[in-house]
């Protein structure tokens, strides 16, 4: 699938689940087409989110959109099947979980899906270089993961520079994509900082018109790619 950099994801953590194919159309009406599955287990982030069996529901609401689902679990390799199973386009993983992370990466290729590697705001991205030829996207987590509605840590801009930087040195050709503490409000500096995909929970999912936040969020975002820092 095509899209035009920078992409918006909004995050179906911060979804009415009584109204959750609604919402997702309203996504998708408004241009949304990449939908950010959130999967916390309890143990690696202290919450539990949703399973493979939401992620299903997600695809038959939505067979056309493309599903990028972030695993924040423990032993990640023993659930990526499911998740490919149910839909998923795109499987993420955080370094932090995975002791074996370029066989998990190419676990999740062998299960025909896009791959992610993720890192928390306290691991250096220096320690990815030997797994970024494997990865298809780069997640920088601008919170700690585990809730949505939380505030983007500042030291995440400079992460995503030394990502850009580390990505032409490599001649690599990841998406860099940061989630948590998204909005209307820094969109446009955290792409100007060379960002290709953006999640937002919250700022889309309790806005009073998704519709109009997303496209409110997509036209900063497309203003920030006009001056790169
Ligand atoms: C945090 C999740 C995020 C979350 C972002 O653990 O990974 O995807 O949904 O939520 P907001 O946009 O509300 O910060
Ligand atoms: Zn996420």
């Amino acid at each position: 699938m095509n899209f035009d950099i920078p992409v918006l994801a909004p995050s179906i953590l911060a979804a009415d689940f009584s109204r959750l194919g609604e919402q997702i159309n309203e996504c998708l009406d408004a241009g949304s087409n990449w939908i950010h599955c959130d999967i916390m287990d309890g143990h690696f982030v202290p919450n539990i989110s949703f399973g493979p069996g939401i992620v299903k529901s997600v695809r038959q609401i939505a067979p056309g959109a493309f599903l990028d689902v972030h695993l924040m679990i423990e032993k990640p390799d023993l659930f990526i099947e499911n998740f490919a199973d149910a839909g998923a386009d795109l499987i993420s993983v955080h370094y932090e979980t995975c002791i074996h992370l370029h066989q998990t990466l190419q676990n999740i290729r062998f299960h025909g899906c896009m791959t992610g590697v993720v890192i928390n705001p306290a691991t250096p991205v220096e320690l990815l270089k030997p797994v970024l030829p494997e990865a298809d996207l780069v997640l920088i987590m601008s919170v700690n993961p585990g809730w949505g509605g939380q505030t983007f840590i500042q030291s995440s801009y400079k992460k995503i520079q030394e990502l850009v930087l580390l990505r032409s040195e490599l001649q690599a050709h990841f998406l860099i994509q940061i989630d948590g503490g998204v909005g209307p409000d820094n969109i446009q500096n955290i792409v100007r900082h060379g960002t290709d995909v953006l999640v937002a929970g919250s700022s889309i999912f309790k806005s009073d018109n998704i519709g109009h936040r997303i496209h409110d969020l997509s036209r900063k975002a497309n203003a920030g790619k006009e001056k790169n820092v």
